[in-house]
């Protein structure tokens, strides 16, 4: 298949490439586009036969539902019944990076849904994106516009990468700010429960309702008496092709641990790259240094995480280590992507 890339400056001034996705998805075809998150893979959610070309596309397990897009808050069309926490967490966080699971109406075909009676539903503080998905006139669904179990892409490069090929039209626009997919909220269920961590915190959602908790299986490995309610959540995923270790613990001990570890495994001939930070780089001298960002201001570390753990595999690095995080606010998003990059292959200082 040729793949289209268009780059999309301006909204207003690039309309015309906007609107030419738009109909591709209303022909049943595949856009990949920007959002805040990450960039996403798209097709007409209403339209069975294009989203099954989102899976075959991505090589994704067919037992994994989509999520699906809006442009308004306005989404009644699509599920059931909207209960007073979901209406206060849209009015508090639309549009952004926050997917709400709501009970689906059957015009959400069951590919799109992946047979669940549930549907996660999404309004992303992209233009590109709201733009396409009003152009489309339908609601679009779009998981991460990476091959299956690969980080997800947060610039048009990386997708080019997954995707050229596989594809009808990607969208260029800028990098994702956020860097780590949206936050997934279960509202069929009291109190709502977190799915997924993302850049909408626990706090942040605290504020809305004090009852909201994360789901313990996405914290530790998964095991048959703990599953994640998110099916996606179950799979390895965001795996670069080098080995990931995670070290936790106090800042100096952490630093003397990777120190050890680096030097060791050089000595074995292996590339090793650090996922480090502005604070720590200084401290090493040996191994590939990628500072994420910064630990004073943890949404950095979150934008720039799965674009260095793709670095790393341009590198050819055998080894990643990567420094652990506070499990608060956006560092539970941040470990919980480390720690299912790691398959959790964590070792504590
Ligand atoms: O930020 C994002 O959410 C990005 C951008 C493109 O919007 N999309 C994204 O989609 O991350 P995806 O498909 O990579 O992840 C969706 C996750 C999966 O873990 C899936 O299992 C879960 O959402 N999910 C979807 N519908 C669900 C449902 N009805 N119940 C439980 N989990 C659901
Ligand atoms: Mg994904």
């Amino acid at each position: 298949m040729k793949t289209k890339v268009s780059e999309i400056k301006s909204v207003k001034e690039d309309e015309e490439k906007i609107r030419e996705a738009a109909q591709i998805i209303k022909n049943g075809g595949l856009v990949v586009f920007p959002t805040e998150t990450v960039y996403g893979l798209g097709a007409d959610a209403l339209n069975s036969k294009a989203v099954e070309k989102i899976f075959s596309a991505k090589g994704r397990p067919q037992d994994n539902p989509l999520i699906i897009h809006v442009a308004s808050k306005n989404i009644e069309s699509y599920v059931e019944e909207i209960p007073e926490v979901a209406n206060k967490l849209i009015e508090k966080f639309w549009p952004g990076p926050l997917t709400i699971i709501l009970k689906k109406k059957d015009i959400v075909p069951n590919v799109t849904s992946a047979n669940l009676n549930s549907i996660g539903v999404r309004m992303p503080d992209n233009e590109i994106a709201r733009r396409l998905i009003e152009l489309s006139n339908t609601t679009i669904a779009a998981p991460s516009a990476n091959i299956s179990g690969r980080p997800s892409p947060t610039d048009l490069q990386r997708c080019i990468e997954d995707l050229d090929g596989k594809v009808d039209c990607i969208l260029g626009g800028p990098q994702s700010d956020v860097g780590v997919e949206s936050t997934i909220v279960d509202c069929t269920v009291e109190p709502a429960l977190v799915l997924r961590p993302g850049g909408i915190t626990l706090e942040m959602l605290k504020e809305i309702d004090s009852k909201i908790e994360i789901d313990k299986a996405i914290m530790q490995k998964p095991s048959e008496n703990l599953k994640p309610k998110a099916p996606g959540m179950k799979y390895r995923h965001y795996a670069p092709k080098a080995k990931v270790t995670i070290i936790s613990g106090e800042r100096k001990k952490t630093i003397e641990k990777v120190k050890d570890m680096v030097n060791y495994n050089i000595e074995k001939g292996k590339k090793v790259c650090i996922l480090t930070v502005e604070e720590n780089e200084k401290e090493y001298t040996e191994g590939i240094k990628i500072v994420l960002g910064s630990i004073s201001n943890l949404s950095t570390v979150a934008k720039n995480l799965f674009e260095a753990l793709r670095k790393c595999d341009d590198l050819g690095a055998d080894l990643i280590l990567a420094e652990g995080y506070e499990q608060k606010g956006v560092g539970v998003a941040i470990m919980n992507r480390l720690n299912k990059a790691a398959g959790f292959d964590i070792i504590e200082v």
